[in-house]
């Protein structure tokens, strides 16, 4: 990578190109921290296999059917939802290896980040299938549409944008998949997901940290990337079949919804970086962080308006009930 152009600090003319190269030693000091912190796992102690049994087709085994799960109905959707998301690893790869590139230690740490997703996605679906936790059909099935679409962030050609996504991103996925194991009904998932959630945690630290010299670095264009990125947030499982419903219940069942987003994901990761008490911007920035600062008032008002529905459809649920 060369510089071509001199560069002044604290002004717009970052290029992505440049900013790598700037950060580049901030990435290698965090690779070193978390290669330093991330203990060595095996994916196939957490899965129960001598629950397991052939299935009908090819072996003659049994068919699954629903009563053959452990897991609460809830359960079963979300970790559809987040296997599914951890499936499309090769479309995240893609994306993060375009913007950081493969050399250096933005190269290693892509590489490396990759290695850990993939676990993710192995121990999931051994253990799914092994219990006969969800229908395996329909798990192929829904695989292969969701990966066929592929995955493109939201905010495409900016290293700024992607670094932000993925700070929210990996604590959003961690809470999912800690939520889904509290609610599983199954004690075996809730380890390997808890196990999962330690690794998410990990990812998010990488990415907050890299997050917070950006912001050192280059505010007003970080500050910038921060506001669209918490103002356009998605899950990367948009898109998968049956996504809207399945996220609805997820949100009715507490595992990912409004005050969730607010009080569990975003507001740590700002709250951690300091982003609204920044000082010094530039007009632009100085407008990224108001707009920012008031999404997150409009937001925190609407997981209230949330949070009400919710308890009172919980109490219409208890008074039938009852
Ligand atoms: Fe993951
Ligand atoms: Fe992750």
């Amino acid at each position: 990578m060369t510089i071509t152009e001199p560069h002044r600090p604290g002004s717009d003319t970052w290029s992505d190109a440049r900013l790598l190269y700037a950060l580049e030693e901030v990435v290698e000091t965090e690779l070193n921290r978390h290669l330093a912190v991330a203990k060595e796992w095996m994916p196939h102690e957490y899965v129960p296999w001598s629950d397991g049994r052939n299935f009908d087709g090819i072996m003659g085994g049994e068919a699954w059917a629903p009563e053959q799960s452990k897991v609460t109905e809830i359960g079963r959707i979300a970790l559809v939802v987040n296997l599914l998301t951890e499936d499309n690893l090769p479309s995240y790869h893609h994306e993060i290896a375009s913007l950081f590139g493969r050399d250096g230690a933005w190269g290693t740490w892509v590489h490396r980040w990759t290695a850990e997703e993939g676990r993710h996605g192995i121990v999931m679906r051994d253990y799914l299938l092994t219990s006969r936790a969800v229908d395996p059909v329909e798990l192929e099935r829904f695989r292969m549409v969701h990966m066929s679409e592929g995955f493109e962030s939201d905010n495409r050609h900016s290293m700024l944008h992607s670094v932000a996504y993925v700070a929210f991103q990996e604590l959003a996925t961690r809470v999912s998949h800690r939520n889904t194991g509290h609610q599983s009904g199954d004690p075996v998932c809730d380890r390997m997901l808890a196990r999962i959630a330690t690794d998410e945690n990990l990812h998010m630290v990488f990415y907050r940290n890299l997050l917070a010299a950006a912001l050192q670095l280059a505010p007003d264009l970080t500050m910038q990337a921060i506001r669209d990125v918490v103002v356009q947030f998605r899950m990367p499982g948009h898109g998968m079949p049956g996504f809207e419903r399945a996220a609805a219940r997820m949100a009715i069942g507490g595992i990912y919804n409004l005050r969730i987003h607010h009080d569990d994901v975003l507001q740590p990761v700002l709250r951690h970086l300091k982003v609204l008490e920044v000082s010094g911007l530039n007009p632009d920035g100085l407008q990224a962080q108001e707009e920012l600062g008031l999404f997150m008032g409009g937001l925190n008002g609407q997981a209230t308006k949330f949070d009400e529905r919710k308890a009172a459809l919980e109490a219409r649920r208890a008074a039938r009930a009852s």
